[in-house]
């Protein structure tokens, strides 16, 4: 095969030496525009399972590079005149400059041919080979020739950083965050050999301009960030090798190829520094596109099978770095946390790493941050802390007003759909029941409406008769009788999304008979064909606010130990808040403030009614997924507002807005509004959505992404759920029903025998 490669950087050189090993028949040409030695940069990063990865594929190669290798355990983390450390970590630096001769060595050895000082100017001039390779990093020509055909999207970030070197040695990766009048500085810093270490510096585009760096040179970059860590870098001096600011480019493609043509490495994606990784993508695809040239001899079929086989880990690492490079546009945010609850929350950032996988890497280091919160836990709730070792963070207590929770674990509100004309009735009973028994600190009731036009389909529940307080008042008081679970009510009105069909039978689709009237801030319908809401009036403004006011007082007689106001998901009153749904040109519509007039003057009417002792969450759309909608920016200032006028929690989900939303999924996708929500605004916050592991409950708690966390659908699968997951985490001191204890007992005794739960007995 001939194959001619455009780019000697790790993905066009490890590639050429794969293939040539693999068939020393193949005719392959790297051209690289560069002399072997002019690289820039300075050290790369691997991890140990990037290394035992690569090594299966060239153990050679992997050898020499081990062998140049300086390997550390530890992370060290610089920050408000504290240093912390976290061991277990397992990386390797490495010049990227031995890294190249490594392995234009290996190229040489195996007669691959290379030419450097060789500029591509036109890739369509080696189109004649059976395949080229457009190894040519971030700047792509090959890339930008075939654009059309490749669909490449970059996404250059705002925070500006430069990538400098530095004589002085790192025994960890090291971390430093550090403010001067112009704002925050971020450093990392890593050793590759006995005398250099990588050494970048990072800061928002606010604070890089107000320093006078977008027209500072090299020289004066260099001595700006000299004398800006001279404490730091101890005597030595920083070294440049073109190191002029940047804002890092994320790239993706829609298509990585194009007839013989293919893209590796940074040329086809890259994924931000912090996560460590350009160098692991373009070597893994290397060894990816040669595996698959060997599978399949047809060019054709073994570039569709390499995209194939390496698209899903490309991209769910350029999640985790998007996640991890939010994190350090964001750092200033965190800047209030104490020290070991910020450096949780750096070593998590990219959310890959967890609680769970920490205490595997460096149990020691998880001990201390579950004591640390576990000891301020109980200090804010007033409970005395138990003996050690400390509860994992989800089963520490949590105290809002005069209500104390035993733990942090809430079942979401979810409408049952079982109602008649609103009572709750031995459905609710068993399904609230067996939740509070299942050992969550707190049940939500579903969406409870404050009248009979607010329901969202016939058959959802409401308090909006004296008989439904009763009916409420025996589900109440059997959570209070028989568990340790508080209960919330969850009040709201349907608003525009009123009067449709359950959601097994047509989800927010119209009845098919017996609509009632809809009212909203504006007539606009929800689909096209559903019916046109009632722009309200000052009169049915009124009407609604007493609504909620007689539901209230309700929601007292019936003995709810909380309540929850729903300005989400597009109903009534999110409807007045989102600018999509909210077209008025009275006081109640246009600027923000204005959209929070009428939902905050139901909030008042409800918390003048409800007990000063009890608390009041409002459960807000944080993002609607629209352009024109809700940003999680707003929602700060709409919890900022509701927290005002008295709420205790902010509760934060989102969307469902507009059938135009383009949700972003994934795991604990929601968390980062509550996370913002939270650390900008000092507000205490609940998180749900996609949170469906007792891991991932801890690590949001101990990071201060939220205070308590909601789970919905892990519910409806297993009501039982924190009583398992306490089990999981060999967490004994959870308060299980009595009859229920030989259960316990056994569940407990199985869990800590993992021959059974593997199944090998
Ligand atoms: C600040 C910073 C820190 C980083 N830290 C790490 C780290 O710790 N770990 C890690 O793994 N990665 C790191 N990276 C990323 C890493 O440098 C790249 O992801 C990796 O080098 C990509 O390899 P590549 O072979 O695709 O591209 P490159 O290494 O960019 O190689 C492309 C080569 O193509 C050549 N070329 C380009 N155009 C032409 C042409 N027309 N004709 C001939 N030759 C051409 C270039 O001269 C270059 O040698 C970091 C990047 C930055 C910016
Ligand atoms: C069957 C069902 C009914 C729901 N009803 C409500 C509701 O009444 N009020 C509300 O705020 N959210 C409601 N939700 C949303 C959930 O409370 C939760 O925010 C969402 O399901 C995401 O959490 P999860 O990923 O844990 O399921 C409902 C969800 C489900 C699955």
């Amino acid at each position: 095969m001939r194959i001619a490669v455009i780019g000697g950087g790790p993905a066009g050189l490890f590639f050429a030496g794969l293939m040539k090993q693999a068939d020393p028949a193949h005719d392959i040409v790297v051209h690289e525009r560069n002399r072997l030695d002019d690289t820039f940069g300075f050290g790369v990063v691997f991890s140990d399972a990037t290394e035992e990865a690569l090594a299966a594929a060239d153990a050679g190669v992997t050898a020499a590079m081990a062998a140049h290798s300086h390997r550390w355990d530890d992370i060290e983390i610089h920050y408000r005149g504290t240093t912390i450390s976290s061991t277990g970590h397992g990386f390797s630096g490495l010049s990227r400059r031995t890294l190249l001769a490594i392995l234009a060595d290996r190229c040489r050895g195996l007669g691959v041919d290379l030419r450097f000082q060789c500029e591509v100017t036109d890739p369509e001039t080696l189109r004649g080979a059976d395949l080229v390779l457009a190894a040519d990093g971030i700047n792509s020509l090959v890339r930008e020739r075939y654009r059309e055909q490749f669909g490449p999207v970059v996404d250059t970030r705002p925070n500006r950083f430069v990538w400098l070197g530095t004589a002085r040695p790192f025994p960890a990766f090291t971390f430093y965050f550090k403010r001067d009048a112009h704002g925050l500085w971020r450093v990392h810093a890593y050793q590759y050999e006995p005398d250099r270490s990588t050494f970048i510096v990072e800061a928002t585009e606010a604070t890089w301009r107000a320093a006078g760096m977008d027209q500072a040179s090299e020289e004066e970059t260099i001595a700006f960030c000299e004398r800006l860590f001279a404490d730091e870098l101890a005597g030595h001096r920083l070294i440049g090798n073109r190191s002029l600011w940047r804002g890092f480019p994320t790239i993706r493609n829609a298509r990585w190829s194009h007839g013989n043509v293919v893209l590796v490495g940074d040329a086809a994606h890259t994924a931000h520094f912090s996560v460590g990784s350009g160098t692991k993508l373009a070597m893994e695809d290397a060894v990816a596109l040669a595996a698959a040239l060997r599978q399949y001899g047809d060019v054709p079929a073994a570039l569709a099978a390499y995209e194939e086989a390496r698209r899903p880990a490309v991209e769910s690492l350029q999640r985790a770095a998007r996640v991890s490079l939010q994190w350090f546009e964001d750092t200033e945010r965190y800047m209030e946390l104490e020290p070991l609850q910020f450096a949780f929350t750096l070593l998590t950032r990219s959310l890959r790493i967890t609680h769970g996988n920490l205490k595997t890497r460096d149990p020691a280091f998880v001990a201390r941050v579950d004591a640390w919160l576990s000891e301020r836990a109980h200090r804010e709730a007033g409970v005395p802390a138990p003996p050690a070792p400390a509860p994992p963070p989800m089963f520490t207590p949590f105290r809002l007003r005069d209500l104390l929770l035993t733990n942090r674990v809430a079942v979401s509100p979810m409408c049952q759909y079982t109602a008649q004309d609103g009572m709750p009735n031995d459905w609710h009973l068993v399904h609230l029941g067996s939740r509070a028994m299942g050992g969550a600190g707190l049940i939500f009731t579903e969406m409870t409406d404050v009248s009979a036009e607010g329901r969202i389909s016939p058959f959802c529940t409401g308090l909006y008769r004296p008989e439904h307080a009763a009916a409420w008042k025996r589900i109440v008081d059997f959570v209070h009788a028989n568990t340790a679970a508080r209960i919330a009510v969850q009040l709201g009105h349907a608003g525009r999304k009123a009067s449709t069909q359950r959601m097994w039978e047509g989800d927010n689709q119209p009845l098919p008979a017996g609509n009632w009237p809809l009212v909203a801030p504006s007539p606009i319908p929800y689909f096209p064909h559903s019916q046109v809401p009632k722009e309200m009036t000052r009169a049915d403004m009124d009407r609604v606010v007493a609504d909620h006011a007689r539901a209230t007082g309700l929601a007292i007689a019936a003995g709810f130990d909380m309540l929850e106001i729903h300005m989400a998901h597009g109903y009534l009153l999110a409807s007045f808040i989102s600018g999509v749904t909210n077209q008025r040109t009275d006081e109640y519509g246009g600027g923000l403030e204005n959209r929070m007039r009428f939902p905050l003057e139901v909030f008042r009417a409800v918390r003048a009614v409800w007990p000063d002792d009890k608390p009041m969450s409002v459960r807000i759309s944080a993002n609607d997924w629209v352009p024109d909608g809700i940003t999680p920016r707003d929602a700060v200032e709409v919890a900022r507002i509701l927290t005002d006028a008295g709420a205790d929690m902010i509760d934060v989900s989102a969307g469902q807005t507009s059938k135009r939303a383009k949700p972003v999924y994934g795991r604990m996708f929601q968390t980062p509004f509550s996370d913002r929500i939270r650390n900008e605004a000092g507000i205490a916050t609940l998180a749900v959505g996609n949170i469906y592991d007792a891991d991932h409950v801890n690590s949001i708690l101990m990071a201060g992404r939220a205070d308590l966390v909601c789970l919905a659908r892990p519910h409806l699968a297993n009501p039982y759920w924190t009583l398992h997951a306490a089990a999981d985490l060999r967490y004994e001191g959870l308060t299980w029903p009595k009859p229920y204890w030989p259960g316990r007992d056994q569940l407990h005794r199985l869990k800590s025998r993992p021959d059974v739960m593997t199944g090998k007995v």
